[in-house]
């Protein structure tokens, strides 16, 4: 398999557009407007700041090409891919400033089979769930490649129509290990799933994370050994919630809780199994002095690890080390079973390590973290942003953002020092900080995920639906976080993504009525958003969908009035 090598690209999309022409370019041209933060609230919409437009973009089921196939549900992370005369250019171009047309991709993390087919299968009080229930929910996972056009007559972004270069990956398409590895008998895997953020990398492509892989098909324990002809079925443990997949279908959990590579522009993907296998969040890149390229990733659970991959050669994410973050010392661990006799007791070879990686972090002296889920650098310093959701069972509810700050600010630097840049909580406003987008100028944007069922409840009572925050960089406001916007009932919004010139955001509002009950055999939703005539929403079902948020305010450089 081929992949873009860096070369396609050279350093163009590896730097940040803030000190360059286009940095400069977009600063002359940003528009300066002062807003009044919102409040906490609980409407079922999705409200915005005084004069932000919302657009939908695009919602699940929507067709996007003449195969029939359909955006996913529970869209999630967004990249976003400038083309030009049918070529990608880096998104920090000035080329991309003029791009008329782009291709996003869109990660789909989990179904809700109460808001597809109308049954929520028989841990959620339906039905067991039929083979074509189950399919429908395989082929909604993953991710979409959408074409989006830009308006010539408001320069506004919108679906393209179904298109040849739209296309599906889902739980049902054949993606290889990257290296030609052969995992439990296998050299490819069958599907994605639990999509949840991504990064995407300085030649092009992106990258999605298989995060809460186990409640598709499950997981093994770290001493679980493949056998060539054991039924391995009889060793899965299966979560308590889990998606009622496997009386119809059923792989071997190995093949997922990767990061997976996708070209955008021709669908190829590849797992790859040197960056090692955890609840993986994301995977943010940065390029290394020497052209290397370096991704960190969080890890969602509770005693997660913070995960750093330093690639071997530039361009190329098959091969390279994986380290893990010691933060009470400040030291990245290399995870490595030739070098680190600990780890050698632990584990069987390198791949077995890398199968288990959360494990070979904490055997090898890493630091549980609260949740470490979006990972983010600082536009014009590198520091690294990373989102420490919560803990409940350290009585941690609210979550902070951590700030790591590589010796020398080197990301090849084997040391750091770590502190908690922000936390959650009554008195900040905000609680369970999840995604993450810088803007050019050092303004932080972020979502938050409080889960459906502790929304205004306990220590979540008067902090209000999910949220988009921004932390403006300078100006009166400098370091509080701010509600931009709220979400619909029960809702999160997810892959904050802005357009080239900044002036769009698109974002995932994922999950609304995710709490949505089934009664006397008929579900009894919690959100009607967005119900404004679209087929999924017409009759008053929730529907997950990406929208584009036109105007927002740039921040950095107004004072809040
Ligand atoms: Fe899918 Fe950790 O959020
Ligand atoms: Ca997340
Ligand atoms: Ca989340």
């Amino acid at each position: 398999m081929q992949f873009l090598g860096a070369s396609a690209f050279g350093a163009a999309f590896a730097g940040s557009g803030g000190g360059s022409a286009l940095g400069m370019a977009l600063l002359g041209a940003g528009k300066k407007r002062s807003f009044e933060p919102l409040p906490a609230m609980a409407d079922d919409a999705v409200v915005t700041v005084a004069g932000v437009d919302v657009d939908i973009l695009i919602g699940y089921g929507d067709i996007i090409n003449d195969a029939g196939e359909k955006f996913g549900f529970n869209n999630d992370f967004i990249a976003f891919f400038p083309l030009v005369r049918g070529r990608v250019v880096p998104v920090n171009s000035v080329e991309a400033l003029e791009a008329r047309e782009a291709l996003l991709w869109v990660n789909h993390e989990t179904p809700l089979g109460i808001l597809m087919h109308g049954n929520p299968g028989p841990l959620r009080g339906g039905p067991p769930k039929t083979a074509d229930q189950v399919r429908e929910e395989q082929l909604a996972v993953g991710g979409s490649i959408i074409r989006i056009v830009r308006s010539t007559r408001d320069n506004r972004w919108r679906f393209g129509g179904r298109h040849v270069l739209n296309r599906r990956i889902s739980a049902l398409t054949e993606i290889p290990f990257a290296g030609d590895v052969a995992i439990a008998g296998s050299k490819t895997a069958t599907g994605t799933f639990g999509n949840c953020a991504g990064g995407v990398t300085p030649w092009g492509t992106v990258l999605t994370c298989e995060e809460n892989y186990r409640e598709f098909y499950g997981d093994l324990d770290a001493g679980y050994d493949f056998k060539p002809g054991s039924d391995w079925r009889k060793h899965v443990r299966l979560p308590e919630w889990e998606h009622s997949w496997t009386p119809h279908v059923f792989h071997h959990p190995w093949h997922y809780g990767w990061v997976v590579e996708v070209d955008p522009l021709t669908g190829r993907s590849r797992k790859l199994v040197a960056m090692g296998r955890a609840d993986r969040e994301c995977a943010t890149v940065t390029t290394a002095r020497d052209g290397r390229a370096v991704v960190y990733s969080g890890d969602d659970h509770r005693g997660g690890c913070i995960f750093k991959f330093i690639s071997r050669i530039p361009g190329d994410l098959s091969e390279g080390d994986l380290y893990a973050a010691d933060v009470d010392r400040g030291r990245w661990i290399l995870l490595s079973w030739e070098k680190n006799p600990a780890l050698r007791r632990n584990f069987r070879d390198q791949t077995h390590l890398l199968l288990n990686a959360r494990a070979a972090g904490l055997a090898a002296g890493a630091t549980a973290m609260d949740r470490p889920e979006d990972v983010e650098l600082h536009p014009l310093t590198g520091a690294v942003f990373i989102a420490l959701t919560n803990n409940p069972d350290r009585d941690n509810h609210h979550g902070s953002l951590l700030k790591i700050e590589e010796a020398g600010g080197d990301p090849l630097a084997m040391e750091f020092t770590a502190s908690t840049w922000i936390a959650g909580g009554k008195e900040t406003g905000f609680t369970c900080p999840d995604n993450l987008v810088f803007d050019r100028t050092g303004n932080l944007f972020f979502t938050t995920d409080v889960a459906k069922d502790k929304l205004h409840h306990g220590p979540y009572q008067g902090l209000g639906n999910n949220g988009l925050f921004v932390v403006p960089a300078t100006g009166r406001e400098a370091g509080r976080a701010l509600r931009l916007a709220s979400a619909p009932v029960e809702a999160e919004f997810t892959g904050p993504c802005f357009s080239p010139d900044e002036k769009t955001l698109f974002l995932s509002v994922q999950h609304p009525g995710e709490y949505s009950q089934f009664v006397d055999g008929k579900p009894r939703f919690s959100s009607s958003w967005p119900n404004n005539g679209r087929d999924t929403g017409a009759d008053g079902k929730p529907c997950p969908a990406l929208v584009a948020l036109q105007n927002l305010p740039l921040v950095g450089s107004l004072s809040h009035s």
